[in-house]
């Protein structure tokens, strides 16, 4: 059986060629990790969130899954914000998600996809909710890229609304929640300017 020598090859060169720029850069990391930022992200491998902003391990604290979701019953999800907000103290959290994303694409198409529609049926209700949106676009793509934008702004709404980043902004920690969406075809990040730091700017917010 193939045992991904491969991999094993690219990861030896990988850890050689920053030792080499860097002799302390792993002893340094491996005491202690300090990022600024956490991403909530997409699980697509063409969203890959380090490398897209071109951060070093360290500087990232990463949560990915199908189409970006923040649902308030997800352990996983919420013990990353949690862990991300009161241990690692980090001052950004940014959402970001993808144009073409084919969670958002499964969201709305009529065929069936098996587990997965459980996941990303409250997608489908953002369109459900919304269909004067997009009854006045005119291409299924141009329909898809605005829930791409839609369900990253709706995702922002339910990081500002969790417990963990209540209670941080109740005892007055710094956290902004940011709404970025990322291009697959020129690999640039559009700022979708949904900053939210207090309650007060959550109001704002369009498709909760
Ligand atoms: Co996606």
């Amino acid at each position: 059986m193939d045992n991904l020598s491969h991999l094993l090859t690219k990861n030896k060169a990988w850890a050689d060629q920053i030792q080499k720029q860097t002799p302390d850069f792993f002893r340094t990391l491996s005491t202690q990790q300090a990022p600024e930022y956490l991403w909530i992200g997409c699980a697509d491998s063409r969203v890959p969130a380090n490398e897209i902003v071109n951060l070093l391990p360290g500087e990232l604290f990463v949560h990915r899954n199908v189409a970006n979701l923040v649902k308030h019953v997800d352990m996983n999800c919420l013990s990353v914000l949690q862990y991300a907000i009161d241990v690692l103290r980090v001052k950004h959290i940014i959402v970001c998600g993808h144009y073409g994303c084919g969670g958002v694409r499964a969201a709305i198409d009529d065929r069936p996809h098996g587990l997965v529609d459980n996941w990303i049926r409250s997608v489908r209700d953002i369109y459900l909710k919304n269909r004067e949106v997009f009854a006045a676009l005119p291409s299924d793509e141009e329909k898809i890229n605005r829930l791409c934008e839609m369900n990253v702004i709706s995702q922002v709404y339910n990081v500002c609304q969790t417990t963990v980043v209540q209670e941080a902004w109740k005892r007055g920690q710094e956290l902004a929640v940011h709404g970025w969406i990322y291009a697959l075809e020129n690999g640039l990040i559009k700022d979708l300017e949904v900053r939210i730091s207090t309650n007060e700017e959550i109001d704002k917010l369009e498709f909760k």
